[in-house]
């Protein structure tokens, strides 16, 4: 795959909360694609964090896509908010939905892209009958709730395994479905993991550790040794 269809996707988990607008805006500006946004309810996952009261406050903060990524039980309620506050993408845990197409439904007539989050152990087959309702499928490489967690190197297969499907799905149907890793990704693993069909890549404190060091919070060293590891997969 050309390089330039890579998608960074900065998780702003790891980010400085004291000035999450400019760290939003920073990022973008220092190369990234997508603004990762992670939803945790302390139900779903045992942590809590951003709501679309936040999403909409860094809406003006950048024209990049906002990703964001429910880890809340129940599902659907929330979906209208999110579309309000300016979201692009929303993805969600089909074992924390009662009726997995009906979530999905309500995200895409509403103008965002959807898509769903497969947790470790989560089966892959929840996709098979809902493949027209999706835009993106986001595997996770750690169990959900923190950042800064290690990769779980069975989700390679995994990856393996869910390309195949979206591959099969893109020669029947023509359209792509994007497929997002999420967990652990750095500059030592992302070209692997490039390797196994990944074209998205979550990364939250590989990406805003290494900012805090550099000047006035720039991003570009770490999202550029990023890009140059993905233009060796
Ligand atoms: C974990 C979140 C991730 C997390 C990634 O539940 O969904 O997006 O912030 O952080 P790193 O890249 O530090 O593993
Ligand atoms: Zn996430």
């Amino acid at each position: 795959m050309p390089a330039n269809d890579y998608i960074i996707a900065p998780s702003i988990l790891s980010a400085n909360f004291s000035c999450l607008g400019d760290e939003v805006a920073n990022v973008i500006a220092s190369g990234a694609d997508w603004i990762h946004f992670d939803v945790m309810d302390n139900h779903y996952v045992p942590n809590l964090t951003i709501g679309p009261l936040v999403c909409e406050a860094i809406r003006p903060c950048t024209e990049a896509p906002i990703d964001v990524h429910l880890m809340v039980k129940p599902v659907d309620r929330i979906i209208p908010d999110f579309v309000k506050a300016g979201a692009n993408i929303i993805t969600f845990h089909p074992e924390a939905s009662e009726h997995v197409d009906r979530s999905l439904s309500l995200i895409r007539d509403a103008g965002c892209q959807a898509g769903l989050v497969f947790n470790p152990a989560t089966p892959l087959d929840y996709m098979d009958y809902v493949m027209d309702k999706i835009d993106v499928i986001l595997l996770m490489s750690v169990n959900p709730g923190f950042g800064g967690q290690k990769f779980i190197p069975g989700t390679l297969a995994k990856a393996r395994a869910a390309r195949a499907k979206l591959d099969a799905y893109e020669k029947e149907s023509g359209r792509r479905i994007r497929l997002e890793i999420d967990g652990g990704v750095n500059t030592a693993n992302i070209a692997e993991i490039a390797r196994a069909g990944v074209d998205a890549f979550v990364a939250g404190s590989a990406v805003y550790s290494a900012g805090k060091a550099e000047d006035a919070h720039r991003y570009d060293s770490i999202i550029g040794a990023l890009r140059s590891e993905l233009a060796k997969a």
